[in-house]
């Protein structure tokens, strides 16, 4: 499988494009796995309470989560945490070129579903972030809202661009989307790699309000997103040494992603399920 992750191919032959390709390969791949774990954990934690109407057991992880009696925040929060699989699950399928190629009908309603469950799992969670609250303090409730703006604008502007058959700029802004949305899923990755690189809470807090918690409220998704621009340049416009340098960026952070991944699955995600 290859996962083509620029809106433009490499010239044949290329070697540099080649290794580059493979390079995007290898993180997408990474961060799918990761992916599929966390929406796993979520279907299982909150979906299996839920089943068996036991709200108050979201409450072991959340810290203003489910409420006795706060009807409209509780379903709100409800339909967050569902959105929360339906798009953690719906955003990797997008990028496989082989389901584009092959099953575009499908490509075509999971991405308006992804579209969608965008919007609203954004502002349903801005509505949680200010109602309800969060960890940490200001910095993380500015810059998960701040993320929640740009997911609902990049969507939107995916969206706009399809239906103007602006199909470069249109995937393009679906990876833009893609990598925003996946801002929660970066910040939980990225907190456990710098955990384990530094063999402990350096820069947390003690009220979850740390340098680094407070730099990486914003840096989940602004690094992400600025790496990918940067593949992108590569990709398209960069000569040889461009391209190799970027493979090289990413091989590295495939393997940075990799260990954040089995820091989150054995940290944050495997200690609740049991
Ligand atoms: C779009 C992708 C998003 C996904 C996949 C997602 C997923 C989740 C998950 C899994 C949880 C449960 C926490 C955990 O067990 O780790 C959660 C909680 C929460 N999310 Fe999101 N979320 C997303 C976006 C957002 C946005 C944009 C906001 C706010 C602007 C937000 C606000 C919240 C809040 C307030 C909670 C409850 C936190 C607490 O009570 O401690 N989420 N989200």
């Amino acid at each position: 499988m290859t996962v083509t992750l620029s809106t433009t191919r490499a010239a044949p032959g290329v070697k540099a494009g080649k290794v580059l390709g493979a390079s995007a390969t290898t993180w997408f791949v990474t961060a799918a796995i990761g992916q599929v774990l966390f929406a796993l954990y979520v279907a299982m934690f909150y979906g299996g309470a839920a089943l068996s109407g036991n709200f108050q057991k979201w409450n072991d992880v959340l810290v203003g989560g489910y409420v006795r009696g706060g009807t409209v925040g509780n379903l709100v929060l409800a339909i967050h945490l569902l959105l929360a699989f339906v798009i953690t699950v719906g955003g990797p399928l997008q990028l496989v070129p082989a389901l584009r190629a092959r099953f575009l009908p499908f490509h075509r309603w999971n991405g308006r579903v992804y579209m969608v469950t965008a919007f609203v799992v954004s502002l349903a969670g801005i509505y949680a972030v200010w109602t309800r609250g969060t960890a940490g303090g200001l910095a993380m409730r500015a810059g998960i809202s701040l993320n929640g703006l740009l997911i609902v604008i990049a969507a939107a502007t995916a969206w706009r661009m399809v239906l103007a058959r602006r199909i470069d700029a249109h995937r393009r802004w679906a990876l833009r989307a893609f990598i925003l949305v996946s801002g929660v899923w970066f910040f939980r990755v990225g907190l456990m790699f710098w955990i384990l690189a530094n063999q402990g809470p350096v820069g947390i807090g003690k009220d979850f309000d740390g340098p680094f918690v407070r730099f990486w409220a914003y840096g989940c998704y602004l690094v992400p997103l600025a790496v990918l621009e940067l593949y992108l340049r590569a990709h398209s416009g960069g000569g040889k040494n461009g391209r190799l340098v970027m493979a090289t960026g990413l091989f590295l952070l495939s393997a940075i992603t990799a260990i954040g991944i089995a820091g989150a699955a054995m940290g944050l995600w495997l200690p609740r399920l049991t």
